[in-house]
């Protein structure tokens, strides 16, 4: 059999940002630690189930559990790989340059930036614990917001995540109170890092109006 891929853990180096504490950084990466772990664990363990090359009835409870774990544990994994890939120390802007692809790809999208922002802003507030996302639809380019609901409800298939805002109460209750998420929000878009952001969107692209499923 061969090996099974195990992922470790990535490291950042976010320390002095603003408006969030190297302490609540400190913590944040030992829980995406804990989701790298566990991926590696659950692969693990699913493929025992598959060494006698298949899934007996009496394993299928079993097996099926895990299985399901698998999209928690990997997407909590992924976004927060892609939480702390977009924010960089030392950042003076909190909004992308006039000239940028993200601005103008907003612009078509949502009719201006402060529209893209007011909407994006208003995701991360939403009461519920998960994730505001604004991804690319690889397709027409446009870009979208989405409210992800724990890390796995709500992800768009294929689509791709270019900024992604942590609102789990871990990522801010050491640093502001659970009722001043909005605060954090403020501090999360003084630490974006636009350029990382920039990197992820399909190059020369330009959004089409998403007009009922056209063209997709
Ligand atoms: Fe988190």
């Amino acid at each position: 059999m061969a090996e099974l891929k195990t992922y470790k853990p990535r490291q950042f180096d976010l320390s002095g940002l603003n408006g969030i504490s190297d302490q609540t950084l400190e913590m944040h990466f030992k829980l995406y630690e804990g989701y790298v772990t566990n991926t590696n664990t659950l692969t693990q363990k699913i493929a025992e189930f598959l060494r006698d090359g298949k899934v007996d009835q009496e394993e299928m409870p079993a097996y099926s559990e895990l299985t399901r774990r698998m999209g928690f544990e990997y997407n909590g994994m992924v976004l927060h790989e892609y939480y702390f890939g977009n924010m960089k120390k030392g950042s003076t802007t909190t909004d992308p340059e006039s000239r940028s692809q993200f601005r103008s790809l907003a612009e078509q999208s949502f009719g201006s930036y402060d529209v893209w922002k007011a909407d994006f802003v208003s995701v991360g507030k939403m009461r519920g614990v998960g994730w505001a996302i604004c991804y690319q639809d690889p397709v027409n380019q446009t870009l979208s917001n989405h409210w992800i609901t724990l890390h796995e409800v709500g992800n768009v298939a294929g689509f791709v995540p270019v900024l992604v805002m942590d609102v789990w109460e871990h990522a801010f209750l050491l640093d502001y109170k659970p009722a001043e998420r909005p605060k954090y929000i403020e501090a999360f878009f003084s630490n974006i890092d636009w350029q990382a952001v920039e990197g992820r969107l399909a190059q020369g692209g330009h959004a089409r109006p998403a007009a009922g499923g056209e063209g997709r």
